[in-house]
């Protein structure tokens, strides 16, 4: 029997050892209490938590749909929970990304990232008997860093030969981007572009990755299939201040009728640049990274986890049980190339100091230190005569 089932993943800072690096082994240990009693009450049918640098990412299937207040209320109780642990341990932001002291029924624009996507599990279904799926966490940058990497999977056959082998997904997608810049708790300012006819305008929109990403994907063979999912809010343009980056996630569905995962972890081989890194104010690729990786690094160098998982009739992927469990696709020795183009690359940028690209342009300053500073010396500047 077909059944709705509900992806959820929900991402907060809620207090890390010494700096940002990683959340202690308590709050780790406290956040799958939480999942497992959710489980064992029937709110959700599965549940996991994973750490990559200093954030927490529940990840959850359940049947109550996107945005259910249920499970963001649970999700909120739960960062809540740890927030008291982290204070209890003296760690350092605790309760970093929860923003505003109750939220509204959805913790949207509260402080934690969320990608979700709502689909129907049939093991008898012609086009998905198996649902597999990945999961994106990255820290130390913004949404825009997924970007050019489910770009190239999704509109360029040179790095997806899914795109011209596979006659259902030769057929394109729709694009869901999201105007950042957008200063609203409760809509959305968005444009949905069809692909492959309308790449250069996907392209014309996600150069800016500090305005524009991507938040959606949708099949075209099967429109009313949602592929991908990332949590593409600023926070500091709602909130007002900057309390930490917007650290993202995304769940991407794969196989079959979609894109492979061979296919979507490609791109992040390139390690390209981002926004983000220490006070998330510079220039730094983007490490793939296991899961559970603190940042430890010289700066901040940004990190993405990716994990895959596989989902069964009931909506289970293994989530807390031993008995199917997930892959770490960059936990691998295969990324260790990667991960040396990018210390690489990320000392080559950081050489450059406080100059040119290499710290993040006016509107990404996460600080107003500079800002203060211009405005001073702004006064004492003089307008000085030509002189014959
Ligand atoms: P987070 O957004 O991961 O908390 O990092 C903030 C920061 O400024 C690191 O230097
Ligand atoms: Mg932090
Ligand atoms: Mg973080």
């Amino acid at each position: 029997m077909a059944k709705k089932i509900t992806l959820s993943s929900i991402k907060a800072d809620i207090g890390s050892i010494g700096g940002h690096t990683r959340p202690t082994q308590a709050m780790m240990k406290g956040a799958e209490q939480c999942v497992k009693d959710a489980i064992k009450k029937g709110l959700l049918v599965d549940g996991l938590a994973i750490s990559t640098g200093d954030d927490i990412n529940l990840l959850m299937s359940h049947t109550y749909g996107v945005n259910a207040e249920s499970v963001h209320t649970f999700a909120w109780n739960c960062f809540k929970d740890l927030t008291k642990i982290a204070q209890k341990q003296g760690l350092y932001g605790a309760g970093q990304d929860l923003l505003v002291d109750a939220p509204a029924g959805t913790v949207r624009g509260a402080g934690p990232a969320v990608a979700e996507i709502e689909f129907e599990r049939d093991a008898h279904s012609k086009d998905r008997p198996a649902e597999a799926f990945l999961v994106f966490a990255a820290d130390k940058c913004s949404p825009g860093a997924y970007n050019l990497p489910f770009y190239l999977v999704f509109c360029d056959p040179n790095h997806c030969g899914g795109l011209l082998l596979s006659p259902k997904m030769h057929k394109g997608f729709i694009i869901e981007i999201i105007d950042m810049d957008y200063k609203s708790r409760d809509a959305d300012r968005i444009i949905q572009l069809s692909v492959p006819e309308g790449a250069w305008d996907v392209v014309a929109l996600l150069h800016d990755i500090n305005r524009f990403a991507i938040k959606a994907i949708y099949s075209r063979y099967k429109e009313d299939e949602q592929i991908v999912s990332v949590s593409a809010d600023r926070l500091h343009n709602i909130a007002g201040t900057y309390t930490g980056k917007d650290d993202p996630v995304a769940i991407v569905r794969t196989q079959g009728i979609f894109p492979a995962p061979e296919e979507v972890v490609g791109p992040f081989s390139e390690t390209f640049y981002v926004t983000g890194d220490a006070r998330g104010s510079h220039t730094m690729p983007l490490m793939p990274v296991a899961i559970n990786t603190p940042v430890t690094g010289k700066y901040c160098i940004p990190i993405v986890s990716c994990c895959a998982f596989s989902m069964d009739k009931d909506g289970k992927f293994g989530g807390l049980s031993s008995s199917h469990s997930y892959v770490d696709m960059f936990g691998q020795v295969y990324w260790d190339r990667a991960r040396f183009q990018a210390q690489e690359q990320a000392e080559i940028m950081r050489k450059h100091g406080a100059f040119g690209v290499a710290m993040a342009e006016k509107t990404e300053l996460s600080y107003t230190g500079l800002e203060d500073t211009l405005k001073v010396l702004d006064k004492e500047f003089k307008i000085k005569k030509h002189t014959k």
